[in-house]
């Protein structure tokens, strides 16, 4: 089975329960909260592990409560962490979200020693590179490290997945050498610097755009409308499934983690779609981010 090595972000997230987001100077007053261990990397490993995925994490802590419960909690999933990165003076990252009755969220993330992956912590990384095929990077991470880390992979032609959030421009000289590119519709629009794309339409004519000057795969996902394919010469497109939402968190994080999984073990696009969207349905279905993601037993 192909090996995947997930870098990116762990933290501690803090959910609030509201009716309603609050307004610009508005006061309200939530109905419920609760911890649970994310962070995007974090959550795409545990997601691959649960869907037994041959997959190993590198992520960094802070030497805090919060990091060493987060690192026992990925190990105790059955993900292997080669190496863990750790940091005296700066704090696991934090992410604060607001949890509407409808399912959507907002989130607001410390990103803490996640912000602090160093010249040191590359060294580090390089010696392990030629252990895995498949490489997964998110963006919560400084984004220095994952441009450095970028081309080094590139250089020795690993596949590279790249899930570009939260939303940031990338230029076309780093988006070409990855592989397969996994942003929702608001991270695509800022990953290329163009307009929000105004219809499904729209959208398709500048991920076709992007496919053919950069030659790589996309895939966006689009919430409750579902999911779009396009590379140089296809283009595919999966609806949702419809079911009762419960917290959406970690939905993209799912989708992401088990499309890889199935593509690695078919290689047929479309299936892995449908593969990606019916775990991402588990998901939301449950509250939280870590805690909510499917065990492959629970995919049928
Ligand atoms: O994708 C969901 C994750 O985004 C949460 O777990 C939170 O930590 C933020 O990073």
């Amino acid at each position: 089975m192909d090996k995947i090595l997930v870098i990116g972000s762990i933290n501690k997230d803090f959910t609030i329960n509201v009716d309603k987001a609050p307004l610009e100077g508005e006061t309200i007053t939530s109905s419920a909260s609760s911890y649970s261990l994310g962070g995007k990397g974090a959550n795409q490993a545990v997601a691959l592990a649960r869907l037994e995925a041959q997959v190993d994490f590198i992520g960094k802590i802070g030497e805090d409560n919060n990091g060493y419960e987060a690192i026992e909690s990925i190990q105790n999933d059955g993900v292997n962490m080669p190496v863990i990165l750790k940091s005296q003076t700066k704090d696991t990252g934090i992410a604060v979200i607001i949890l509407e009755k409808n399912g959507k969220n907002r989130i607001i993330v410390n990103q803490g020693v996640n912000l602090n992956f160093n010249d040191e912590d590359f060294e580090i990384v390089k010696k392990l590179v030629d252990n895995y095929d498949y490489f997964l990077i998110q963006l919560e991470i400084n984004v220095e490290f994952i441009k450095k880390l970028i081309n080094y992979l590139h250089s020795k032609k690993k596949f590279i997945v790249l899930n570009p959030a939260p939303a940031y421009h990338l230029e076309d000289e780093i988006l070409k050498k990855i592989n397969l590119v996994i942003p929702n519709e608001h991270e695509l629009a800022i990953l290329t610097n163009s307009p929000n794309p105004k219809n499904l339409d729209e959208l398709k004519v500048l991920l076709k755009q992007k496919a053919l000057e950069l030659k790589n795969k996309w895939i966006v996902t689009l919430g409750e409308v579902g999911s779009i394919y396009m590379d140089e010469t296809n283009e595919l497109f999966c609806p949702s499934l419809q079911v009762e939402v419960v917290d959406t968190t970690a939905a993209g994080d799912t989708y992401i983690a088990a499309f890889l999984k199935k593509y690695l073990e078919s290689k047929d696009i479309l299936g892995a779609m449908q593969f990606a969207t019916k775990a991402s349905a588990v998901t939301i279905s449950r509250k939280g981010a870590q805690e909510s993601l499917p065990y492959l037993k629970e995919i049928v």
